[in-house]
């Protein structure tokens, strides 16, 4: 088991669950859009950390599958943001090697978002130091369908039996396909619930749960997760005397 704050033992995927931004924004007054133009300057410090720190992969929850249901302005304030962010990154991305990818269904995503955002993952595929995947128009039940569907063909074409499909092929077919699964997931806001993120993915996944709403979500936040993570005994279904 990992001693407590050691920094060489960190999580190589962590996930994180970005909520509480419309709170935080009722909080103070203001429209909810402010909370989620203030939630963008916790993902630059939060990719910042995790690149300072030299966590492998780093996937945002940026906006559901569900998310699509909120009112027009909200959906499309969202969207600029996120094409903002984008823009305004890509300099940082190239600058720290990191590889920009995303999940989910992208092409409901409107165009220029969709082609910016395209293009990025390009211009940055090739750097090596980590990287920042997005979840964008996400949803884990509609993952794992996919996913089904995708090996249903393949069996029909007769370039597979059904036998031949394993949790290995399976996850081959996920968004995710190619990269490990999370070990950490955080959810700030104090919800206590996945909300459809990487339902498959987060089989052996440890779960932080802090009450820190998103915006206000900085290093110490961040530091006190991974502490957290540290202290956990992962046993993946064996006893505690066959881990250690
Ligand atoms: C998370 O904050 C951002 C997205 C889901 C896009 P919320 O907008 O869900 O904030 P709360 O949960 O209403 O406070
Ligand atoms: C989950 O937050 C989605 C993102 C953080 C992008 P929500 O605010 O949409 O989740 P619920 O509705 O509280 O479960
Ligand atoms: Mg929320």
């Amino acid at each position: 088991m990992a001693t407590n704050k050691d920094l060489t033992k960190l999580p190589g995927h962590v996930a994180i669950i970005m909520d509480g931004n419309g709170r935080w924004a009722r909080l103070r007054g203001l429209p909810r859009v402010m909370g989620h133009k203030e939630g963008v300057k916790a993902v630059r410090s939060v990719v910042r950390q995790a690149r300072e720190l030299g966590i492998s992969v780093l996937t945002l929850y940026a906006f559901s599958s569900e998310n699509w249901g909120r009112p027009r302005d909200e959906v499309n304030a969202l969207m600029d943001l996120l094409y903002n962010y984008l823009e305004s990154e890509l300099d940082e991305l190239l600058g720290n090697k990191i590889a920009l990818k995303a999940i989910g269904e992208i092409e409901k995503l409107p165009d220029r978002v969709r082609k910016y955002l395209e293009e990025t993952i390009k211009k940055t595929s090739v750097n090596k130091e980590m990287i920042l995947n997005l979840a964008l128009s996400y949803g884990g039940r509609a993952e794992i369908v996919r996913a089904a569907k995708v090996l249903a063909e393949r069996c029909l074409r007769g370039e597979i039996c059904p036998e031949d499909i394993d949790e290995g092929s399976f996850a081959g077919c996920l968004y995710t396909a190619g990269l490990p699964d999370p070990d950490l997931i955080i959810r700030t806001s104090g919800e206590e619930r996945l909300s459809n993120f990487l339902l498959y993915q987060a089989a052996y996944a440890e779960i932080y749960i802090t009450p820190t709403l998103w915006p206000d979500f900085g290093r110490d936040d961040f530091m006190a997760a991974l502490y957290e993570y540290q202290k956990r005994e992962r046993r993946f279904g064996l006893t505690a005397e066959q881990i250690s």
